[in-house]
């Protein structure tokens, strides 16, 4: 089993779809093993998507990011990281495939309703941001 971080984003969790969109992970196979419901500050959100630094739309990002709360989790499963990105679809929901997290429930390429982790070694890193040791015992 292998692990992967996600987050219900400020959008989703706003519009009342956090339940559905962790009922769709759970059916599509993941385990909930540690979940959230937080506020990111600006440095925390610049923090998290430091990659994206200097992107056109990295400020838009990080505005939207602490607009509201966002619920973080830790998802199990086998090959956790491709399954989810799979499970979610594309980025910009008009690219996304039908069935997906994203066709489903994001509004906009922006406002995508969750994020997740796209390689192994950034899913440690994005776990350790959002849980401390002692709630990433036994993963
Ligand atoms: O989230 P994902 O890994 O699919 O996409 P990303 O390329 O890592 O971008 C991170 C986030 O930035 C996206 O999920 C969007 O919320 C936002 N973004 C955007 O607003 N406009 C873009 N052209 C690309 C990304
Ligand atoms: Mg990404």
């Amino acid at each position: 089993m292998s692990h992967t971080l996600a987050i219900i984003k400020p959008d989703a969790v706003g519009s009342g779809k956090a339940g559905k969109i962790l009922a769709h992970v759970e059916t599509a196979g993941f385990a909930i093993r540690a979940l959230r419901l937080t506020r990111l500050d600006t440095a925390q959100a610049q923090a998290f998507y430091a990659v994206h630094e200097g992107r056109p739309f990295y400020d838009e990002l990080v505005e939207f990011m602490t607009s509201g709360p966002v619920i973080p989790m830790v998802l199990e499963a086998e090959n956790a990281v491709s399954r989810l990105r799979e499970t979610i679809g594309a980025t910009d929901p008009a690219e996304a495939a039908p069935g997906t997290v994203r066709k489903l429930y994001a509004e906009s390429k922006g406002r995508n309703a969750i994020h997740a982790s796209d390689s192994d070694t950034n899913a440690e890193t994005e776990i350790a941001f959002f849980f401390s040791t002692h709630e990433r015992l036994g993963l």
